[in-house]
């Protein structure tokens, strides 16, 4: 449909760009301005700027920009005219119909083309339900498929005919050329017409419309190819469409689910998986991306922070899959995706795995998802020999390029400590890697320092633990804080071993409301760990003459005890959950406002009072 200019000037001026952003992000007024979260990237701090008298929106921080028009087509993933209906719908605006003599022929082709694949998925469909449909019907009972599967999905079979379908659809009064352009047939002036499938089960593919778009078959047994699939056609575009989304787009489930074939799509289904979408033959493509970050976001917002259901890729568990399972991280990241890798093994791929195992270990498959970044450099490990310390030493240099991805310093902060706690590498050593990368070729260079492991250095144990002392001697002079510590700080989060059980029965008195240190102190018998306690007693919290500036230290104080937290190698080392757990706390700290005046006031060192 072609719009005239004055037309769509028209739609665009009674299409506020503020009011129509509105419905779609949360803005918020600064100035002359609207701020908001950017729908286009991923980000915790809003960007996202709308600019009334411009009529504009821009993004600081992924630079996307343009008027309402442009902002439909790309949240939408809407074509120019697709938005310009979209905002007439809106403002009541009835457009007329085409005006155009080509664009009209263009869409009345569509219909057309349509048209004729369901009137063919009609007929394949009651192949496969006919006398002559018998081999398809018990091939694909062979492969554990229920009746009321094959209905969903549509599933059909083509007879080993020369031409029959091609006749049919004849008969229905479709032109030749019209049937060329469908993709159903081949053409060669020696023969004429004659079916693409023939001797398949067939697969029809629909859009999230339910509109059939084209077909995959596949041979019963073995024979080459194993599948073959429409072409694209002007209906059928293989880089925007997900097999199975027609149904998953309205999954209650929490993930998403993109594996590589047909019949992992459908095992899935039958499962009870009906999240599950796949990438038809073609390599997953932003195309793809962006349907996916359309279907799996989530409704509801959390606070201002967008949420989408888990992405889960579930590819081949060959080396074919791996790559491809490594590509579509990277397609997804440029989307703002993130992603996690389901792992099949010991079976091939998830039609299989189900079939081994049944839908309950394939849960648990999903529940054991690994985080795709991190899935990512655990391939990568292989490419390095890890035993030998310059060899592991450019391994992290790689994982180092790859965190610069991250422009978010929050997130990529949370993989520098999972990096850390895996590799064990010190976090500053990884993050020193990343500046130094950073910095290459702009000419700014920083001196190198071996790579030191997480505990490895002297230095390192003291300054770790001077916040450990002086926020257990700060607890015993103002016992009051407890009330503010205890909301952020458990005594696990105490890296250093003695100074944990000295917090755990600290914590324990507080919460009883006393603190007795030198009973602390004759729990333990050994006099070098007596000496250590004194000391861990005995520290200076410094002169903090304001209110603001002992809230301010306090804070630094369980920022520090927390990020030292992050350090404990003592933990298993499964235990990611964990890891991410205290860095989200940590992020909460940093963000957080430490109010000390109300226990300030009421409680004046209580300790003396008792
Ligand atoms: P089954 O053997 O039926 O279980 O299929 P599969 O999904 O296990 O097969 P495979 O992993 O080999 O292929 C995954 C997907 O790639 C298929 O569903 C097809 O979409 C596509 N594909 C596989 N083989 C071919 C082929 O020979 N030609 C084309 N065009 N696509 C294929
Ligand atoms: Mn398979």
């Amino acid at each position: 449909m072609y719009y005239p200019d004055e037309l769509v000037e028209e739609v665009r001026q009674r299409s506020d760009i503020v009011d129509v952003i509105s419905s779609y992000v949360r803005l918020t007024r600064r100035g002359s301005n609207y701020f908001g979260l950017c729908p286009f990237h991923n980000e915790k701090t809003g960007s996202f700027s709308v600019t009334p008298s411009k009529q504009m929106f821009y993004c600081f921080g992924c630079h996307e920009g343009g008027n309402v028009i442009s902002f439909i087509q790309k949240y939408e993933n809407a074509t120019f005219q697709e938005a310009v209906k979209i905002l007439a719908d809106r403002a009541g605006m009835a457009l007329p119909e085409s005006t155009d003599a080509t664009a009209r022929e263009r869409e009345n082709r569509r219909a057309q083309l349509l048209a004729i694949n369901k009137e063919a998925a009609k007929y394949y469909y009651a192949q496969l339900r006919s006398d002559s449909g018998k081999r398809g019907m018990e091939y694909l009972i062979g492969r554990g498929l229920s009746d009321e599967t094959m209905q969903r999905f549509g599933l059909g079979f083509a007879r080993s005919t020369r031409d029959e379908t091609y006749r049919y659809l004849k008969s229905k009064g479709y032109p030749d050329d019209l049937l060329r352009e469908s993709g159903l047939f081949s053409f060669r002036e020696d023969r004429g017409m004659t079916d693409k499938f023939w001797n398949r089960v067939i697969f029809p593919i629909m859009d999230v419309g339910q509109r059939v778009i084209g077909f995959g078959g596949r041979v019963m047994g073995d024979g080459e190819p194993k599948y073959l699939n429409s072409p694209e056609t002007p209906i059928f575009d293989k880089s925007r469409n997900l097999y199975g989304l027609n149904i998953a787009k309205s999954s209650k489930a929490k993930n998403i689910i993109i594996c590589e074939g047909y019949m992992d799509v459908i095992s899935l289904h039958q499962a009870g998986f009906d999240q599950a979408v796949a990438s038809l033959g073609t390599a997953f493509t932003s195309g793809h991306a962006n349907l996916i970050a359309r279907y799996a976001k989530v409704n509801v917002r959390q606070g201002e922070i967008q949420r989408y259901k888990d992405i889960l890729l579930c590819y081949d568990s060959d080396g074919a899959g791996v790559d491809a399972a490594k590509r579509a991280l990277s397609i997804l990241s440029e989307a703002g995706l993130r992603a996690k890798v389901i792992d099949m093994r010991p079976y091939k791929d998830p039609d299989e795995f189900i079939k081994g195992l049944g839908a309950e270990e394939f849960q648990k498959r999903i529940d054991d998802a690994e985080n795709g970044f991190m899935y990512e450099i655990r391939m990568l490990e292989g490419e390095y020999d890890m035993k030998d310390p310059s060899g592991k030493s450019s391994f992290i240099t790689d994982v180092a390029t790859r965190l610069l991805r991250f422009e978010d310093p929050v997130e990529r902060d949370n993989y520098v400590g999972l990096v850390s706690y895996k590799y064990d590498v010190s976090a500053e050593s990884v993050n020193e890697v990343i500046k130094k990368q950073a910095l290459a070729g702009t000419g700014v260079t920083i001196k190198p320092r071996p790579i030191s492991t997480r505990n490895g250095k002297n230095d390192m144990i003291e300054a770790a633990s001077l916040p450990q002392t002086r926020l257990l001697s700060w607890l015993c002079d103002e016992p009051a804080i407890y009330k503010v510590v205890n909301r952020y700080i458990t005594a696990d989060d105490f890296a250093d071993p003695l100074y944990r059980e000295v917090a755990a029965i600290l914590f324990e008195q507080l919460e009883k409301g006393h603190c007795d240190p030198a009973d602390i102190i004759s729990v333990f018998p050994e006099e070098e760990q007596q000496r250590r306690i004194a000391e861990a007693f005995h520290q200076s919290i410094g002169d903090l003459e304001s209110l603001a500036m002992k809230e301010m230290a306090l804070r630094d104080l369980m920022i520090n005890i927390k990020q030292l937290s992050l350090t404990r190698n003592d933990r298993s080392d499964s235990d990611f959950g964990y890891i991410i757990k205290i860095r989200g706390e940590l992020e909460e700290l940093k963000r957080v406002k430490i109010d000390l005046q109300d226990i300030d006031r009421s409680t004046a060192f209580s300790q003396k009072e008792e």
